[in-house]
């Protein structure tokens, strides 16, 4: 195993930031629960803790806590905020009340560099999210650094390798914030730097080995970066004890079959099974309208096909699933943290358990940006590392209103032709999504001189960082014309192209 830093979460929205600059150092990070106690931290070995900022007072009836005994195990800590504020609460300094929060960006003066601060300049601008402030010491502490509303911005207990941070270097607008993270790590924490990729895929491979030994492994692979990951990660481990299955379900993408196929099958030479089901799918939701109802019909379907072809398959012992860290992590629920959800595992409809399925999950350690270094180091192409994320019910969300076997032609051929030209001008991998949307209206238009009234498809362009806000893409208007004028010329059926400028919120990305 990696040595692990411990992240101890007391709600902060910045936790899972916290844990990936932590990794981005290449030193591993496990989020725990605020109150884990000091023996389970001393039994997983961990070889420094950092203690997250949160919404709450110290002072705050049922304020989170940890286990005081976290402060005598030996190991560094460091206190970032509210985590801050608590070292000095219970190591015996003093802690006020603000009547106004600190928000925003501060100029952070550093008294001594000492190790927190080595090598970094004497002057950084830092964000600050705070109420409360330490105003007395505990004993064994100095300043190391301040700001203009506190004396102590920055603190440090050098015999017993305690430090303490007002700001929050884990975001962007603290300068040189990764640096002081990697201060902590392998200056105070003495951190080997053992989190690489390479380290990852050797340990999962022997894992995954180990967990599975002569056993069968099935798996979903939809095609996207998770489940084409966790396919390539676990091939690596058990070759042909795997077997991958992909269905069809009449809804994807021009020519998104046969790519599957001729990747995995072909070049991998990967066990697959690809399932046809488009009949199926597209009779069941024939003439359905209501978004949700649609997506509620593929899913229940997907369930339906997959399950069969699993039993097809022959026995199989484990369901493999490309899971991540982020819907593992069971952040807490503090105050109002709009981050605090539990989450709940998405097994395919309950499924492992109806047929008696264990789970194999070897990438819910990992964040996507480390999926994808993954995906990469285990040869996967560009276009699957760096694919824009597409929907569970593919283009049924993106013909609005019905969908018939005519409408999704039509889609696929403006929907490749938009692909095309993003692909050739770069502009893929530059934005979040590109995608075009079929819409149920018609339109006057001429060609030659005849009246031509036919299909609206919108174009849809999007930036984001992680879908729960985006803006529309400011696409130049040569290459809009060239996207508009191809669609229209070369796809029969289509009279006229719109561009979607609504971004979300208010919007959302997909129409439906
Ligand atoms: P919205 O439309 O809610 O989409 O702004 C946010 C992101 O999620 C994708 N999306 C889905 N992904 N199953 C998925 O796996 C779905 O049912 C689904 N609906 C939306 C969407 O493409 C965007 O990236």
């Amino acid at each position: 195993m990696p040595q692990t830093i411990a992240v101890l979460d007391f709600g902060s929205q910045y936790t899972q930031v916290i844990a990936r600059r932590i990794r981005e150092c290449q030193v591993y990070s496990k989020i725990y629960h605020h109150a884990t106690s000091a023996a389970q931290l001393r039994a997983d070995g961990v070889i420094g803790i950092i203690l997250s900022g949160g919404p709450s007072s110290v002072f705050a009836k049922g304020a989170p806590m940890p286990d005081r005994a976290i402060f005598t195990l030996g190991v560094p800590v460091l206190g970032i905020c509210y985590g801050l504020q608590l070292m000095g609460r219970l190591l015996g300094g003093r802690v006020g009340r603000s009547a106004r929060r600190e928000y925003g960006h501060g100029i952070l003066h550093v008294k001594k560099p000492g190790r927190l601060f080595a090598n970094l300049p004497k002057k950084l601008r830092v964000w600050n999210s705070h109420g409360d402030r330490l105003v007395r010491l505990p004993p064994g502490f100095s300043p190391i650094g301040t700001t203009e509303n506190s004396e102590f911005a920055a603190i440090e207990d050098r015999r017993r390798n305690f430090y303490g941070i007002q700001f929050h270097p884990e975001v962007f607008h603290t300068e040189r914030g990764t640096d002081i993270y990697k201060n902590f790590l392998l200056g105070v924490c003495g951190a080997k730097q053992d989190w690489t990729t390479r380290d990852f895929i050797r340990h999962a491979v022997e894992h995954i080995r180990q967990t599975v030994g002569p056993a069968r492994v099935i798996l979903g692979l939809s095609g996207g970066v998770d489940s084409s990951v966790a396919a390539a990660l676990i091939h690596r481990a058990i070759g042909k004890q795997l077997t991958c299955v992909f269905v069809d379900n009449g809804l994807l993408r021009a020519d998104e079959r046969a790519q599957v196929e001729s990747l995995y099958a072909r070049n991998f030479h990967i066990n697959l099974r690809v399932e046809d089901a488009s009949a199926l799918f597209l009779r069941r939701i024939r003439g359905v309208t209501d978004p949700e109802r649609k997506r509620k019909i593929i899913g229940r379907t997907f369930v339906t096909v997959f399950e069969q072809s699993i039993k097809s398959a022959g026995r199989a012992e484990f369901l493999a699933q490309g899971t991540l860290y982020p819907d593992v992590i069971e952040s807490v629920a503090i105050g109002n943290n709009p981050a605090a959800l539990i989450k709940s595992h998405h097994n395919v409809g309950g499924l492992p358990a109806r047929m008696r399925l264990k789970l194999l999950e070897p990438l819910r350690e990992l964040f996507k940006d480390e999926v994808r270094a993954v995906g990469a180091a285990l040869g996967l192409p560009r276009e699957v590392v760096w694919r824009q994320p597409f929907p569970g019910p593919g283009l049924g969300v993106r013909v609005a209103g019905a969908i018939t076997p005519e409408r999704l032609t039509v889609l696929r051929r403006a929907d490749a032709i938009l692909h095309d030209e993003m692909m050739a001008s770069g502009w893929y991998w530059k934005v979040w999504q590109s995608f075009c949307v079929y819409l149920p209206v018609k339109s006057v238009g001429v060609v030659g001189d005849e009246r031509n009234y036919a299909d609206v498809i919108a174009l849809r362009l999007v930036e984001s960082k992680d879908a729960m806000t985006a803006d529309w893409t400011r696409l130049p208007y040569e290459l809009l014309q060239k996207i508009s004028t191809r669609i229209t010329n070369e796809v029969r059926g289509v009279s006229r192209v719109v561009l979607d400028i609504s971004s979300k919120p208010p919007a959302t990305i997909e129409w439906e």
